[in-house]
């Protein structure tokens, strides 16, 4: 079974997902333990409230706070770091020791509306459509290979919440569906691509009619 290590600062409704998917063995993998910059944040409560180990790092000193975060994934076995909400920029020090074993989810079709309130952005600029990313972490913030992506219609009467809970509902799908493809050795980066290996397909499973998934998903 895969261990999963999470970072997340806030809420951690993608957490849970990912929790949801492995408690259903939905995805063979395991949650190792969650880390978050934030003591109030949301994550490490549900972390808990499943057991998990869920631990706050504090983030001062960004060099500490990073040396403690990889010391606890490399303490419990993580072979995958997963960015659920976690609204910090990691340094290229941490990014070279997990390289094409970190993950990240953004709501937006990268590499339109990166950093941070990317719903917002894309409402005020007006497009019509939008949606979420995940994607390989490398040393530029947003940047790196992606893996799926999932584009979701703007409506005429959104807000930036109702446009951001639709998205959220997609993140939920394609983020647990990225760790089942890393699990299942499908991924394979080539440069900034990732190839995704033949295998079986989520879109009958579990798939909005409106939503349009990239391949793999
Ligand atoms: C999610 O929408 C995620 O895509 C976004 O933060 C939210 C966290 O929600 N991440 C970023 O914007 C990273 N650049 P959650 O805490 O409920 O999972």
């Amino acid at each position: 079974m895969l261990k999963v290590g999470v970072l997340a600062s806030g809420r951690g409704t993608n957490l849970q997902a990912i929790i949801d998917a492995c408690e259903k063995k939905i995805i063979n993998a395991e949650v190792a333990i969650v880390l978050s910059d934030n003591e109030k944040a949301f994550a490490l409560e549900r972390a808990r409230k499943h057991g998990i180990e869920a631990v706050y790092v504090e983030a001062k000193d960004k060099r500490k706070h990073e040396e403690n975060m990889h010391e606890l994934l490399v303490k419990h076995d993580v072979e995958l770091v997963v960015g659920a909400g976690y609204m910090r920029i990691l340094s290229p020090w941490f990014i070279k020791k997990w390289y094409g074993k970190i993950i990240n989810i953004h709501p937006a079709l990268l590499p339109s509306f990166k950093g941070i309130d990317a719903q917002r952005q894309a409402l005020e600029y007006g497009v019509k459509l939008t949606g979420c990313t995940t994607h390989f972490m490398d040393e530029m913030p947003d940047h790196g290979p992606i893996i799926l992506q999932a584009a979701v219609k703007v409506r005429d009467d959104d807000t930036r919440e109702s446009l951001a809970d639709r998205i959220l509902k997609v993140e939920h799908q394609i983020l647990p569906r990225s760790i089942d493809l890393f699990e299942k050795g499908r991924l394979v980066i080539e440069g900034r691509k990732v190839k995704i290996l033949p295998g079986d397909s989520w879109l009958t499973k579990y798939s909005y009619p409106d939503v349009f998934y990239s391949d793999g998903y």
